[in-house]
């Protein structure tokens, strides 16, 4: 069994590392690993904080900022993180992190890590690529919000969570644009893919790990199903 997720930078490194979150999410995945060794887990990793911070300095710096440069900006961001988060996996993960989500070979460790590829799209679109890859069932989204919002309830005093919706609903929520650095609960591209491909999609928060140790034991849930 392949699990796929998609692991926002904003939970791995908000501004700088969350340590404590990182020891306590190798602590879960081994724990999963130890109880059935079968298992298999790829991480997507997410550019987060410095993805961020390093885009807006570059958009700062240059009044006719290119979108793409900004994408490489951010792309090289997920890989610093998900080359940390490989390295804290120890020998748990035993292949380099991939960037080509198209290229990858078979999976011979417990654990792959993998970062951003190329721009025009987020870690979210490779985590899709990878699911379909590797035929996994869903792709776990974790983020820093713990539901999909009818609207962005910062500024929608009238936004409400949704715990299941359809591929076509939500793509009229998120669009079909990819804007470099934009924050959606999932990323258009991947979406329109995700529909594509009859892929399900749990967006949860990253930081609340008993709902994840739910996620993964098959259990209930606080989060939203997009299918
Ligand atoms: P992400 O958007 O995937 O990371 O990549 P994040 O900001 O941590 O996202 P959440 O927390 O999962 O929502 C950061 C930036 O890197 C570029 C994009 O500009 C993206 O916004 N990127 C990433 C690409 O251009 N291509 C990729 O394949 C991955």
């Amino acid at each position: 069994m392949v699990t796929v997720i998609s692991l926002g930078g904003s939970i791995v490194a908000p501004d700088g590392v969350d340590v404590q979150f990182l020891k306590d999410f190798v602590l879960l995945i081994r724990s999963f690993l130890e109880a059935d060794s079968n298992r298999r887990f790829i991480f997507v990793v997410g550019g987060g904080g410095p993805a961020r911070r390093w885009i807006n300095a570059y958009r700062e710096i240059n009044a006719q900022s290119k979108d793409e440069e900004a994408d490489w900006i951010g792309i090289m961001a997920t890989r610093l993180n998900a080359q940390l988060v490989k390295a804290a996996m120890g020998e748990l993960c035993t292949q380099e992190v991939v960037i080509n989500p198209c290229q990858v070979d078979p999976l011979t460790g417990h654990v792959l890590v993998a970062a951003g590829w190329k721009p025009g799209f987020s870690t979210d679109y490779d985590a899709v690529l990878l699911a379909e890859r590797f035929q996994a069932d869903a792709v776990i989204n974790l983020s820093n919000i713990e539901k999909v919002y009818t609207a962005d309830p910062k500024t929608d005093p009238n936004a409400r969570p949704i715990d299941k919706i359809s591929w076509a609903e939500f793509r009229a929520l998120v669009g079909d644009d990819w804007v470099p650095g934009k924050n959606v609960p999932f990323d258009p591209v991947a979406s329109r893919h995700s529909e594509k491909i009859g892929l399900k999609v749990i967006c949860a928060s990253g930081k609340n790990l008993e709902n994840l140790k739910n996620i993964l034991a098959g259990n209930d849930f606080v989060g939203t199903v997009i299918n």
